[in-house]
């Protein structure tokens, strides 16, 4: 739905979802259960993760939670609590498949992380490029206090995030970390006060948006696809990746701008 000048909408039960100047904002909208996640709300989540991929005009994706109190307080315990493992193997699968389309999108992605980030909500938040938080946010991984351990990426993306034993002591503790401990151990890139996050965050994702498209998504490429690799085959790609902007109007701009001693203009191709 078109609402007003370059304001899109589009209306989901569990989801707010709006375009605006190229800024995908996604924000978790279950107040009553904290925004945690049922599986209605996971299928809606890889939805519009969908249309941001298939829309040429989206240029960065923000994800937040509605409310103050809650980012995502994690996957829905009562909808999980009596799952068999065939069940839960399904659940659990679906979450991967929106988390891993997000995180290999080629276009940058950032948590405005705005209240509670639990187990699911961490998990989300880590699938993202860049974590803001609010200064009233926490993080967890407490699924071990519910018998249970991360499902969604947890035991995973929070090691490559902040390094084996830090990941190690929050699964298996499931202790809540604040912002301020985030920050410290790399989870977190920036904290900003409670009512100026989103603005901030708005700001950067048009900052990201306005840079050379090609080339952010070739950093995000070499990143994300070299990271898991010996060196010289992550190095490898890099080169490619590398290589491939030259094919660009943007490089060429950006360089001539440079030269010229001009601020450069890009158009995107
Ligand atoms: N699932 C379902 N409902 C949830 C929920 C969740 N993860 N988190 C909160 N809620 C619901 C509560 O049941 C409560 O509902 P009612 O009002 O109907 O009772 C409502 O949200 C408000 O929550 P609280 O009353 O508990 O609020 P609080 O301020 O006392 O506590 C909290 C806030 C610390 C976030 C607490 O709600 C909490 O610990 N939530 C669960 C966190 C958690 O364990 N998350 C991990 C889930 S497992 C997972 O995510 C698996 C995975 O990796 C995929």
């Amino acid at each position: 739905m078109k609402v007003g000048k370059g304001l899109h909408r589009m209306e989901y039960k569990n989801l707010l979802f709006e375009i605006e100047e190229g800024i995908a904002t996604i924000t978790f909208n279950r107040p009553k259960a904290l925004n945690a996640m049922n599986s209605e709300t996971m299928g809606e989540l890889l939805h519009a993760v969908t249309r941001c991929r298939n829309n040429e005009s989206v240029r960065g994706i923000i994800l937040t939670g509605s409310g103050e109190k809650a980012f995502v307080a994690g996957a829905d315990i009562a909808e999980m609590q009596n799952l068999r493992p065939k069940e839960a193997l399904a659940f659990m699968e679906l979450g991967h498949e929106t988390l891993r389309l997000l995180e290999t999108l080629p276009k940058p992605s950032i948590a405005a992380v705005n209240g509670f980030a639990l187990g699911g909500g961490t998990e989300i938040s880590m699938a993202c490029d860049i974590r803001f938080a609010s200064e009233t946010a926490r993080f967890g991984q407490p699924e071990i206090l519910i018998g249970l351990i991360p499902g969604w990426g947890g035991t995973q993306r929070l090691s490559r995030l902040v390094g084996m034993g830090r990941a190690k002591e929050l699964v298996m503790s499931g202790e809540l970390i604040d912002a301020k401990r985030a920050y410290e151990i790399g989870l977190v890139n920036r904290i900003f006060p409670p009512d100026q996050l989103l603005t901030e965050t708005k700001k950067f994702a048009k900052k990201l948006a306005g840079m050379p498209g090609f080339a952010v998504k070739m950093a995000k490429h070499a990143i994300n696809f070299g990271y898991d690799l010996a060196i010289d085959n992550a190095i490898r790609i890099e080169t490619e990746c590398c290589a491939q902007c030259f094919s660009t109007d943007d490089q060429k701009e950006g360089m001539k701008a440079f030269l010229e001693k001009r601020k450069p203009a890009y158009t995107g191709s």
